[in-house]
């Protein structure tokens, strides 16, 4: 990687995009800044949610239309190589054109974001590529060298975030770097053995020569489902974040930071789902403790990291585990009931409800309209779902 010295473009910010659509930035602008209508309130965060197909998308919107929240669909090129039959190119076209149309008769705004997007390898840059065309942010995950499972240089992971920067924001399309490596699993392009901290020394430097308005440092957060011992509180290094958004707030207090490996693991969810485990019988042995011992990202934390100018926050593997617990209940209540529908609305149906129960944890709602429930009297169950 060659050295960058000139100054990076700044974002578009006069790029119309479909209705109803925005860069993922101006909305997470408005988290940090804490607007909401016309008011201007206490700090909230925008969750990320990981898409994989159209219901997921639905899901999604169900869930931002009930409570006029701001809303991110993320997709990760796994997911868009599932949408596309195999082709993450097509995926993009397929996903890109359905939010289009639904955001066209939403009652909110979103924006689409590519996760994890890969800028090192030749597959992953062509998506990311296409993703500039076809999103409205792009994450240029280039922190990790995912061959050989380490943290690549300072030097080429500036150098390829500012080639996507480079593309993006003539385009109005805001970019997600990251600094530092995360560990844990999220699908099969995106795992890592290894993690470090965000050096705060590095960070300056990252966010000048990079241009990036958006940042997932690396604080003690994780991907999967065993984000750490059972029966332990995973701690977060929050006097970090703070160290860091001082540094950031200096350069440009436009700077959102994304916390990765958000999710919280609901245990209502989780205790559920080994009820219907429990019900269902024998053939699922181990596979109830195999849920007892997910951890997730204790919430009181990642309340902290929001405090500390992390209003983008990303939740894939609570809302599978949502998924996959209905989906257990759904044969519970009737394994003979041949409708794939029937089954497929108990699932997107329990998703839902744990979107809505992120954002109302996150303070994301009544942004573009009163929510159409009560928040204060909402309860995630999925018995009731
Ligand atoms: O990019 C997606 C998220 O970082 C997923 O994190 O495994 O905690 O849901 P999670
Ligand atoms: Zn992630």
């Amino acid at each position: 990687m060659s050295k960058i010295y000139s100054t990076p473009p700044t974002l578009n910010r006069e790029r119309r995009f479909p209705d109803n659509m925005q860069a993922a930035h101006a909305l997470a602008l408005k988290a940090k800044q804490g607007r909401k209508g016309n008011r201007t309130g206490e700090r909230y965060a925008l969750p990320a949610f990981n898409v994989t197909n159209i219901q997921g998308i639905n899901s999604a919107f169900t869930a931002f239309e009930t409570l006029g929240s701001s809303g991110l669909m993320a997709f990760s090129n796994s997911a868009l190589k599932h949408m596309g039959g195999g082709d993450p190119l097509f995926g993009l076209e397929v996903a890109s054109d359905y939010v289009a149309r639904k955001a066209a008769r939403s009652s909110v705004q979103v924006a689409t974001h590519l996760d994890h997007g890969d800028y090192i390898s030749e597959q992953g840059r062509r998506v990311v590529q296409a993703a500039v065309s076809a999103l409205t942010s792009v994450m240029a995950d280039n922190s990790t060298d995912k061959v050989n499972k380490a943290g690549l240089p300072l030097e080429d992971n500036i150098g390829y975030t500012r080639e996507v920067v480079n593309m993006a924001h003539p385009l109005g399309v805001s970019v997600e770097g990251e600094l530092g490596v995360l560990a844990g699993e999220e699908d099969e392009d995106t795992k890592s053995d290894v993690s470090t901290y965000t050096e705060p020394d590095e960070l300056a430097r990252f966010l000048r020569e990079t241009g990036v308005l958006m940042l997932a440092p690396t604080i003690g957060t994780m991907h999967g489902a065993n984000k750490g011992r059972p029966g332990h509180k995973v701690k977060l290094n929050i006097p970090l974040a703070h160290e860091l958004l001082k540094i950031a707030d200096g350069i440009n207090d436009e700077i959102i930071f994304v916390a990765h490996g958000a999710s919280t693991m609901y245990e209502d969810v989780r205790d559920y789902a080994v009820e219907q485990l429990e019900a269902l019988g024998a053939p699922f042995d181990g596979t109830a403790q195999t849920w007892k011992d997910f951890v997730g990202t204790d919430w009181e934390q990642i309340k902290g990291l929001i405090g500390a100018g992390f209003c983008k926050i990303n939740t894939d593997t609570e809302n599978r585990q949502t998924f996959l617990a209905a989906l257990l209940g759904a044969v519970n209540k009737n394994a003979a009931k041949v409708d794939i529908r029937w089954y497929e609305k108990q699932m997107w149906d329990a998703v839902s409800a744990s979107y809505i129960q992120k954002l109302i944890m996150a303070g994301n709602y009544g942004v573009w309209h009163e929510p159409k429930i009560d928040v204060e009297q909402f309860v995630f169950d999925l018995h009731s779902v």
